[in-house]
C-alpha cells in the first residue's frame, strides 16, 4: 500500500511533474486539489491514485478557479469517484453538511474557529456577520456558554446548510439563523445586541465595519475583524485602519490581539485583529 500521493503516482506521472503537486484538502471524504496546467493531463490518475492513500476519500475534484463572487464559492470539476459535492464535515466536535460547489468551506479554519469559539464567555451575545454554513456559529455554541448567536449569511443554499447543521449539532436553542445582507439584517433587526461580532470575510471587512460596530452594545465589546496583510508588517495596515475608522467616530479601541490565520501567497497573509471597542452610544 502506497503511503503518500507521490509515492502512489511514482513511475505514472514524470518525477519534474510531481514536484508541482500542491497541498490539497480533505473535506469530509471529498479531496479537493488545484492542479497546476502541467498536471491536467494526469489528472484521472491523480485522483485515482489520492483514494488508494487515503481509504475514506470517496470524491476528487480539482478547483478550476479562484473563489470568487458575492458568496464566495468556487468552481470545481470531477477528477475521480463518486459523482457529488455534497459531504459531511466533522471538525472540533461538530458536524457540518457542506455542499462545495454551493457554499464557501475551508477546513484550514478549523483552528481559528475553535480559538474564537473558546474566548466567548458566559451569557454572552454574538452577532457573526458572514457565517457560512454556521461553523463558526455552532462552534461557539457548543464550546462556550454564549447566550445567543445570530449567524447571518447572504447565500440561500449556505442558509439552508446552516439550518440543517444547527439541528444536526442540537444548538437550536441558542444560534439563529437569518438568511440575507448583513448590512440591512443589523439595521433592522440586531442594532446593538451583540457583546461579540465576527467579520470572518477579509475580502469585506473593512467596508462592512460600520456594520460591525452598529451590531455591537452601546456599552462596546469585541469585534473579530479579518484581512490580508504581508510581511514586513503584516498587522500594521489594519490596525491603523482599525484605529482612524474609529476614532474618527469617537470611539476608542484596543487591539487585544493579532494573528496570522493562514497564508494565501508567500509573504501574504489572511490576518485577524482581536479588538475592544468602547464608546459606542452614539453609533
Ligand atoms: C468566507 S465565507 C464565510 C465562511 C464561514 N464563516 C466559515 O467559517 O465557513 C463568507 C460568507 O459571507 C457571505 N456573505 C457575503 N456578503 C454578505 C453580506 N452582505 N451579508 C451576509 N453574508 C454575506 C457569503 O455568502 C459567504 O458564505
Amino acid at each position: 500500500m502506497p503511503r503518500s500521493l507521490r509515492e502512489a503516482l511514482a513511475g505514472r506521472v514524470p518525477e519534474p511533474l510531481l514536484r508541482r503537486l500542491r497541498a490539497f484538502d480533505i473535506v469530509g471524504d471529498i479531496a479537493v486539489l488545484r492542479l497546476p496546467p502541467e498536471l491536467r493531463p494526469y489528472a484521472c490518475a491523480i485522483g485515482e491514485a489520492l483514494m488508494r492513500v487515503h481509504r475514506h476519500v470517496r470524491v476528487v475534484l480539482n478547483q478550476v478557479g479562484p473563489v470568487s463572487g458575492d458568496f464566495r464559492t468556487r468552481q470545481l470539476e470531477h477528477i475521480a469517484g463518486e459523482h457529488r459535492t455534497l459531504t459531511l464535515h466533522r471538525e472540533n466536535g461538530c458536524v457540518f453538511r457542506v455542499d462545495l460547489s454551493r457554499v464557501y468551506f475551508s477546513p484550514r479554519l478549523g483552528t481559528e474557529r475553535l480559538r474564537v469559539a473558546r474566548l466567548v464567555r458566559p451569557g454572552e451575545v454574538v452577532t457573526n456577520l458572514f457565517a457560512g454554513v454556521g461553523c463558526y456559529s455552532i462552534e461557539i455554541a457548543r464550546h462556550s456558554q454564549a447566550r445567543r448567536v445570530y449567524s447571518i449569511d447572504l447565500n440561500p443554499a449556505a442558509y439552508e446548510l446552516m439550518v440543517e447543521n444547527i439541528r444536526l449539532n442540537r444548538v437550536g436553542d441558542r444560534v439563529i439563523p437569518l438568511l440575507g445582507d448583513c448590512r440591512a439584517l443589523v439595521r433592522t433587526r440586531l442594532r446593538g445586541l451583540a457583546d461579540r461580532v465576527l467579520m470572518p470575510l477579509p475580502e469585506l471587512a473593512r467596508d462592512f465595519l460600520p456594520t460591525a460596530l452598529e451590531a455591537l452594545k452601546p456599552t462596546g465589546g469585541v469585534i473579530h475583524f479579518y484581512d490580508f496583510g504581508s510581511d514586513p508588517d503584516p498587522f500594521g495596515p489594519s490596525a491603523s485602519f482599525v484605529r482612524e475608522f474609529v476614532s474618527a467616530h469617537g470611539f476608542s479601541a484596543e487591539i487585544l490581539s493579532c494573528r496570522k490565520v493562514r497564508s494565501y501567497a508567500p509573504r501574504c497573509y489572511h490576518v485577524v485583529l482581536d479588538v475592544r471597542l468602547s464608546g459606542l452610544s452614539g453609533f
